[in-house]
């Protein structure tokens, strides 16, 4: 046992890398933590998106590792990125840990490539990862698609970030392609938001301190933002898969692009929150064309009970000038704001940028019980209030972009109804064990309950408990201690 232990224990990977932010766009904000991780690479060092991957093989001195495996994916097409080539596969349970110089938000990045090998078969992949705590993927296997990148938001105290891979069975692997931990700004999540109901509004506190996974992130009226063009290195996806409008045309509503200066400004959304890509385009609702709601259609996969934060992102580069712009705002057909005047809350400036969050409850089926979870999704929109200007040529609604992260549960699982602990202590080597205690346990219950009765029928005077006693030594060989360690 305790080689075993000392063995996973020894899949420890510190990496004390001198954080240094060379993205051109991000020059405001240069995080105090920031680990970009090649996993499985023996090259010092690649350039992706401007910015520097450290190979965990090269640089060797930052961690140690027995039983982990490097693996170069094979006939990959030449145009696949760097840290899609390689993996690290974990076989038994292993852990990265990164150094936190910051207390609060830290985005945390794990990219995925079931990679092709002749060594290893990585369609055995099927494990759980947890972060400090958090249990972030669950019987996870990696294949959704080709690449596959998971973002979590994950709030921490200066100390340790710990991200650990754990097979599901023995004779799974866990893999992981490349790995990004940056601290966020301060601005990133504020504490307070609004919860929207059928039964109204009502204020949510302390959203900072939830474990967060991005769900969506769109860029409205606009084109895909790549991490290139973002302040914190997101992806920002074009929303044309998720819009509709009432009538079911999209005749009432268009998309529009502004040329001029965002106006970032203390109070309102920052460049870190939301980057100009994403405030420059937008779709607005005019009366001239109808006044209709616009709505975004965003599925959910199915399985359990969460709360999610809804961010919704506005700018107003549509209207030629202030206080003429006011709509409702609705999650789930519930009023989530009503008569938002978009002028007071960018504090009279028209293209300056603000943010709405907004938190709702969603159940969905389980998939394993209900194989087409049907209505499991969330629906925003935007649409005519009752201050709605009556001016022909003005818009009426606008959004530019929509955020939606999935909260972690009472569990503090974003993946299951199943916490940290229990991943961690079920882990193959350990579970044998402690279904041996059990059964141990249960076989000194049944000897002294045995006992106890045989004596009671002898009409021995004995207390209940000095028979109790009595069993217990008497059964003392038998102790469970004495066992695992002949065992061990
Ligand atoms: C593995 O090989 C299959 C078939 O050649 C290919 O379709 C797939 O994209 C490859 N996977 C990766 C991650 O390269
Ligand atoms: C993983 O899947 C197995 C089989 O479906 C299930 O029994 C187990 O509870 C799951 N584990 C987690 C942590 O979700
Ligand atoms: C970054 O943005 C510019 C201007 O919008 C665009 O031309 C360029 O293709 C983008 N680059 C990437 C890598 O997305
Ligand atoms: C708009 O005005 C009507 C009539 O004054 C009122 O009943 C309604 O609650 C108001 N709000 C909305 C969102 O329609
Ligand atoms: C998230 O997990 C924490 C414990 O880590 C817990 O206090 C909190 O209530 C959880 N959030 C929700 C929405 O259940």
């Amino acid at each position: 046992m305790a080689i075993l232990y000392s063995r996973i224990v020894s899949l420890l990977f510190v990496f004390l890398l001198s954080s240094s932010s060379s993205s051109v766009f991000a020059s405001s904000f240069s995080p105090s933590d920031e680990y970009l991780v090649n996993c499985g690479s023996d090259v010092d060092s690649t350039v992706v998106d401007n910015r520097r991957f450290v190979g965990d093989d090269a640089n060797a001195k930052f961690f140690s590792s027995e039983d982990s495996i490097a693996l170069l994916g094979e006939h990959l097409s030449p145009n696949v990125p760097q840290i899609y080539r390689t993996a690290r596969v974990f076989p038994r349970q292993g852990k990265y840990k990164f150094n936190v110089n910051e207390e609060g938000t830290h985005m945390v990045r794990l990219h995925f490539n079931r990679l092709n090998s002749s060594k290893i078969n990585l369609d055995d992949a099927l494990f759980h990862v947890t972060v400090n705590g958090h249990v972030v993927l669950s019987n996870f296997s990696g294949d959704e698609s080709s690449r596959v990148v998971r973002e979590f938001l994950i709030w921490v105290r200066v100390g340790e970030l710990v991200i650990r891979f754990v097979p599901s069975k023995d004779s799974n692997f866990a893999f992981v392609n490349a790995i990004e931990v940056i601290s966020a700004p301060k601005d990133l999540i504020a504490d307070v938001a609004t919860s929207v109901s059928g039964d109204g509004t009502e204020r949510f506190n302390g959203l900072a301190k939830q474990a967060m996974e991005v769900v969506y992130r769109i860029n409205v009226g606009g084109r895909k933002v790549t991490p290139f063009n973002d302040t914190l290195w997101r992806t920002w996806l074009p929303d044309d898969g998720f819009f509709k409008t009432a009538d079911g045309s999209s005749s009432s509503s268009e998309k529009v692009y502004f040329t001029g200066r965002i106006k970032y400004r203390p109070g309102g959304a920052s460049r870190e929150v939301g980057p100009d890509n994403v405030y420059n385009t937008a779709r607005v609702g005019k009366r001239s064309n109808g006044l209709v709601d616009m709505s975004w259609d965003f599925p959910l996969s199915a399985g359990g009970v969460y709360k999610y934060l809804i961010r919704m992102h506005f700018c107003d580069i549509a209207s030629k000038s202030l206080g003429r712009l006011y709509f409702n705002i609705y999650i789930n057909g519930n009023l989530a704001y009503e008569d938002f005047d978009i002028s007071y809350a960018a504090g009279d400036v028209l293209a300056s940028p603000y943010y709405i969050d907004f938190v709702v409850d969603h159940t969905t089926a389980d998939s394993n019980k209900n194989k087409s979870p049907s209505g499991s999704s969330i629906t925003v929109s935007v649409g005519p209030s009752n201050k709605t200007s009556v001016d022909v040529q003005g818009v009426d609604a606008i959004l530019n972009g929509v955020e939606i992260m999935k909260m972690n549960n009472s569990m503090g699982s974003l993946d299951g109804y199943v916490s940290a602990d229990m991943i961690l202590n079920t882990c193959p080597n350990r579970r044998n064990v402690s279904i041996f205690i059990a059964m141990l346990a249960f076989m000194c219950i049944f000897m002294s309950f045995y006992i106890v009765a045989r004596r009671k029928k002898a009409r021995d005077d004995y207390g209940w408990t000095k028979l109790s006693m009595d069993v217990f030594e008497d059964n003392n060989p038998m102790s469970g201690d004495q066992l695992i360690a002949r065992k061990a």
